[in-house]
């Protein structure tokens, strides 16, 4: 297969900060490298009323600091074409169509389409139809939709929202992206599992004690209150990248590598799931909220920032004892943590592994071995063993052996748009894992609600409320990371 790939993008959302910030940069990454070069373009649409040269310009622009040379970017932005679009007025599509098909010859691109949709999912159904009813699915090439995140708010609603797209796509045909599956290290997380005799051996309940995901960040919510105020840490963070994580971590080996059998243990770790109600909620999770400190006073508690209801009660924090059904990993919890205005930034898997009465050293002298796999913004490994001091005494310290990848790793976009057009679905989410992780969320969320769960606030720059540390305390755990 030729390394370059013909394709016609058409992104709805094409004014918006994800297009900008991700989609732009990620799109020129590969034209860079060859996988995009003459047959490829891209339609930006959205309401904005916007001409192709200040379209071409914003691009230009959002490539500023990867750009090789001025001449290279103006060529490249030269493939963009703008449309103002409402998602709801058939003679837009029309209109779409035909600049469709213009491009598609201008460029040679063979019927190959992308359609992107950046928008919010009440459009999801809207567009997917009118792309089925308006003719901009072709006949000759093949016709991809990749969809971001949010998918849905619960069980019920991402799966009448699915249904509604099913109507034009085909599962085959849909990527639904989870940035976190386009990440160095949560792909090194598979063959770290599977590519070592040596830790597949130990991988299960008889070396494992507990797994520690900390998803952390140290910005607020930003501009981005009105979403937040519907989301909440629990449907922003760990309905996706969280479960996502932890069905990677609890999954049996694949029967191959490809991606159907990979999705198929996957969603059986999720099915696995032991269900959270209201008489286990409040000792199994906890839900937090960032608010200012004397230490901290010019950053806003989270009820004084831009478009959030000054009574929320929305969690910008949870942290949670999640396990495991499947008798491979009784006894070993998976604790979760992740918040806005935590300490630092950091993203972080920590396996513990067992302690061991041993005849040669006191229990107490030796520390538990943890292998930690660090995802951002540092990446690398590490790995915690105990060793004998330097010295005349017989003494044991811990020591870490790290591994920090040299090598610029391809970014998150730019590897998941790669993977959209070559038809690797490997690093996207299926409906099956959405349909499972949802009805997990939905348990924890409604167990909330029934038990009345308390909201607990945390002051901005910490690593969240302490009871979250009660969580590991009670079983003789404690966080790796702090
Ligand atoms: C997104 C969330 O999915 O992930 C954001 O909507 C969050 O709220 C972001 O900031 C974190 O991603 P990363 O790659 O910076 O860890």
């Amino acid at each position: 297969m030729s390394q370059n790939q013909k394709a016609l993008f058409i992104i709805f959302g094409g004014t918006g900060d994800l297009a900008y910030r991700k989609l732009y940069p990620a799109l020129y990454k590969l034209y860079k490298k060859n996988y995009l070069n003459e047959n490829f373009a891209v339609i930006g649409t959205a309401r904005r009323k916007w001409s192709d040269p200040y379209y071409q310009e914003v691009v230009y622009d959002s490539i500023k600091d990867i750009k090789k040379s001025d001449e290279d970017a103006k060529q490249f932005a030269s493939h963009f074409r703008y449309q103002s679009h409402n998602v709801n007025d058939t003679e837009n599509y029309i209109s779409l169509l035909e600049l469709a098909d213009q491009l598609d010859e201008e460029y040679n691109i063979e019927g190959n389409r992308v359609f992107y949709l950046s928008v919010s999912p009440s459009f999801f159904g809207t567009v997917s139809s009118h792309l089925r009813a308006e003719n901009l699915i072709t006949e000759n090439g093949f016709n991809r939709l990749i969809i971001e995140k949010p998918f849905g708010t619960d069980f019920i609603n991402s799966d009448a929202l699915n249904n509604d797209i099913l109507e034009s796509f085909t599962e085959e045909q849909i990527y639904r992206i989870d940035h976190y599956l386009g990440k160095e290290m949560i792909q090194m997380l598979l063959a770290l599992r599977f590519g070592n005799p040596l830790l597949k051996q130990i991988w299960n309940k008889n070396f494992i004690s507990n797994i520690q995901v900390t998803l952390a960040e140290d910005m607020g919510v930003e501009e981005r209150g009105a979403y937040y105020e519907q989301s909440g840490a629990l449907r922003d963070m760990v309905q996706n990248h969280v479960l996502q994580i932890i069905s990677f971590l609890y999954m049996q080996e694949p029967e191959s590598n490809d991606s159907e059998a990979i999705r198929k243990v996957k969603v059986e770790a999720l099915k696995d799931l032991k269900p959270v109600d209201n008489e286990n909620i409040n000792t199994n999770f906890v839900r937090g909220q960032y608010t200012s400190s004397e230490n901290n006073s010019d950053i806003l508690d989270y009820i004084s920032e831009h478009e959030v209801d000054p009574n929320s009660d929305v969690e910008t924090f949870v942290a949670g004892k999640i396990e495991s059904a499947n008798e491979d990993w009784t006894g070993v919890p998976i604790y979760i943590r992740t918040g806005k205005r935590m300490e630092n930034k950091n993203t972080q898997i920590d396996i513990v592994f067992k302690d061991e009465e041993s005849n040669f050293f006191p229990i107490d002298e030796v520390k538990n071995n943890i292998l930690s796999i660090h995802i951002g913004p540092d990446e690398g490994l590490s790995l915690q063993l105990n060793n004998k001091k330097i010295g005349h005494a017989f003494e044991v310290e811990p020591i870490s052996l790290t591994y920090k990848p040299s090598g610029e790793a391809p970014e998150d976009y730019e590897r998941l748009i790669l993977s959209a057009l070559t038809g690797d679905k490997t690093n996207f989410v299926h409906w099956d894992e959405l349909a499972e992780s949802w009805k997990y969320i939905d348990s924890i969320r409604e167990s909330w609600e029934e038990a009345d769960s308390p909201l607990y606030l945390y002051e901005v720059n910490t690593n969240g409320p302490k009871e979250a540390n009660k969580l590991l305390e009670k079983d003789g755990n404690h966080w790796v990371w702090n």
